[in-house]
């Protein structure tokens, strides 16, 4: 090892600079300490650990370099390591029994090496007497190649196998392992899981099989279990036989697999986190034949995500024991109708997802969900919901609805809570009195008009009624909202008029008004609060002076591009742009046209002065034919006098 010498020389100088100063560019790259008991020396080539590292040191990184045989020497052997990290080296042989006097080292990353060619020499690496947490991911491993590495680690408790080739878990595969908690096999391409392979291992509490090949797990027994995943198999069933065993599993992964029905699970388990999306469940059956009608109690239950999948409906039923559930995703189903009526159901439940359904029907009985904060039900066929739905919601925060095809109810002008059920039209929707509904989306629901005060005691602080292109509002429709309504989007609604009153809305911030038809502006008064305006993409001509004053007081963000806006028509807006605080982040959209047929220009290159005279063009001819005139009068001028000084001195020299 001729380089050691040197190494050692690089390294005494590198940690004494950083000790004192930071390192500086200059400087050859070498080892450095980060703090006493640290030494980094990561992504320098090396084949093997500087041989004199001061004593003390507990944490070697020696990732992303050219070691390859693994060896006493190369490791500079000491034994007082409590970390080694070898991730991203060339290792492809370790010393027998290296790791044997090392009783210090917990840590041990080997990940990312060429163990493979090592488990072929059929070697050992001996007792890993100390090691908890061994990283062996991304080593070409195959089955049974693990057997030379582990099988002698009686202090180990975490495993990663991660990305290997891996295709079968032996029942001895962690015979000599019988520690381990938390075994990674993810991304391998694992197709059998032999009998009782982890029968032996009492402490296991976490198993991530995820990105595996595994079919069918006809007898799910670990019941001590709290983690597993199974994520991104192909997993055709999921059951569980012995079912009145306790399980502790809590988390259960079984997402992006090819279940067609509802696992069997363990009846008395602690379940709390359950993710079945993408699979291709048709139902939710809990039973497997319908002789055994095990119940299965989804007490702890707290998330359920059966979204992308083929349900058509979902039961009451199915959610008689879900107690504790708060979010539940149903979304990208085929579901149309969803009915909660008893008031024991889902008394916990904070969030419920439907979006994307073919939703027709949507009812909650009275005193349901009282937790429900979120309710999301966009791109669905709903045109009414059940009456006084929303308004039964007393936790209803948000609401999205966007991609429906909904009519809004006119407010009636009994007081809250009136009994609306007898007078309003059957084929519409109450957005007034929701008591807590703050965030409302009705984008996209071809939506033809807003009634008066359509969201009269309903305290909204953001309304999102984009893309519902013929949207006729009446002048009051948002009346009620003075005071809380800050968000407003009517993005893409081919307004070419607003009529509606918004200077009332004094808490009013940001008002998206962007790809309409807009030829003038809504008027603003001083009381004005608005701090961003998006304007982009209309037909304004001219932005009215006293409304442009009325704003800059507030205004911070004006989004004004692609409008054929008249450069001298708005001398107000072009001082707004270039002299105060408001920022135009589509100011190189922003064109205007100095007359009504020449090319437009950005506002930014007009200046006051063009516009002063509207002959401007006139004014410059003129001024290039003076200055020709002028030029050519100096020309002959200056003729004339050569040739009469020319004559002149012809005539003196003659
Ligand atoms: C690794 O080093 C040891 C000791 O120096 C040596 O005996 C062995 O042949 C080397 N193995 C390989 C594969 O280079
Ligand atoms: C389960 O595995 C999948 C796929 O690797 C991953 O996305 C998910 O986060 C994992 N879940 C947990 C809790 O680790
Ligand atoms: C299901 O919905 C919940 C709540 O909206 C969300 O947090 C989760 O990411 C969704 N799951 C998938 C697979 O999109
Ligand atoms: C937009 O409004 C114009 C008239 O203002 C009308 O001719 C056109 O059909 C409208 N487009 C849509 C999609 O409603």
């Amino acid at each position: 090892m001729a380089a050691l010498p040197l190494l050692l020389a690089l390294l005494i100088r590198g940690m004494a600079s950083a000790a004192h100063h930071p390192r500086l560019p200059r400087h050859r790259p070498s080892c450095h300490m980060v703090q006493m008991s640290v030494v980094v020396c990561s992504n320098l080539s090396l084949t093997g650990a500087p041989v004199n590292l001061p004593p003390g040191i507990e944490t070697l990184d020696l990732s992303h370099n050219q070691v390859q045989n693994l060896t006493r020497d190369t490791l500079a052997y000491r034994t007082d390591l409590r970390h080694l990290n070898l991730h991203s080296n060339k290792i492809h042989f370790i010393q027998p029994g290296l790791f044997e006097d090392m009783t210090n080292l917990k840590i041990l990353d080997l990940s990312r090496n060429h163990l493979n060619v090592f488990a072929l020499t059929k070697n050992k690496i001996g007792t890993l007497a100390a090691v908890e947490t061994l990283d062996l991911s991304s080593n070409g491993l195959y089955t049974g190649m693990s057997d030379f590495l582990i099988a002698d680690s009686p202090s180990l408790v975490e495993l990663s196998l991660n990305s290997n080739s891996i295709t079968k878990i032996a029942q001895n595969t962690f015979r000599g392992a019988l520690s381990l908690r938390k075994v990674s096999l993810h991304n391998n391409v694992i197709l059998e899981i032999e009998d009782g392979a982890f029968d032996s291992l009492d402490c296991l509490t976490e198993l991530d099989l995820s990105k595996n090949s595994i079919t069918c797990i006809t007898d799910f027994n670990l019941s001590r279990l709290k983690v597993l995943n199974l994520s991104k198999n192909s997993l055709e069933i999921f059951q569980s036989t012995r079912l009145t065993d306790v399980y502790d599993l809590v988390f259960l992964d079984l997402s992006e697999n090819k279940l067609p029905c509802f696992p069997l699970l363990p009846a008395n388990n602690s379940i709390q986190h359950l993710d079945l999306s993408r699979n291709q469940l048709q139902s939710v059956n809990m039973t497997d034949t319908p002789e055994r009608k095990t119940h299965v109690v989804l007490n702890h239950l707290r998330y359920l995500d059966l979204s992308y999948n083929q349900l058509k409906d979902i039961p009451q039923s199915f959610f008689h024991t879900m107690t504790s559930l708060e979010v539940l995703n149903v979304s990208n189903n085929c579901i149309d109708s969803f009915l909660i009526v008893d008031k024991d159901l889902l008394p916990a439940v904070k969030i419920i997802n439907l979006n994307y359904n073919s939703l027709q029907r949507l009812s909650f009985g009275e005193a349901t969900l009282q937790s429900l904060k979120e309710l999301l039900l966009r791109g669905n066929d709903l045109s009414t919901l059940e009456q006084q739905t929303l308004q039964r919601l007393p936790s209803l925060n948000l609401l999205q609805l966007q991609e429906n095809n909904l009519r809004v109810c006119p407010w009636d002008t009994k007081p809250c809570p009136s009994d609306h059920n007898r007078l309003h039209p059957p084929d519409c929707v109450y957005f007034s009195c929701i008591p807590n509904l703050k965030y409302l989306y009705l984008s996209q629901n071809n939506l033809k008009s807003l009634p008066f005060s359509a969201f009269a005691d309903t305290p909204l602080t953001l309304l999102d009624l984009s893309l519902n292109p013929g949207l006729e509002m009446h002048p009051d429709s948002l009346s009620g909202l003075e005071h809380t309504l800050v968000h407003l989007f009517l993005r893409e609604n081919n307004i070419s008029k607003l009529n509606t009153e918004l200077s009332s809305l004094r808490s009013l911030r940001l008002v998206d008004l962007s790809t309409n038809q807009l030829t003038s502006l809504p008027a603003w008064s001083k009381e004005s609060s608005i701090e961003t305006l998006n304007l982009h993409n209309n037909s304004l001509v001219t932005l009215e002076h006293s409304t442009m004053i009325a704003l800059e007081r507030s205004l911070k963000t004006l989004y004004v591009g692609s409008n054929p806006l008249s450069c001298c028509g708005n001398l107000g807006f072009l001082h707004l742009v270039q002299h105060s605080t408001v920022v135009v982040p589509d100011i190189e959209t922003v064109t205007c046209l100095l007359r009504e047929d020449s090319e437009p220009v950005n506002i930014e290159k007009v200046s006051r002065e063009m516009c002063h005279s509207p002959k401007k063009v006139n004014y410059i001819i003129v001024v290039v034919v003076f200055v020709l005139f002028a030029m050519i009068m100096s020309g002959l001028m200056v003729k004339y006098c050569k040739s009469r000084k020319r004559k002149h001195v012809r005539r003196f020299i003659a």
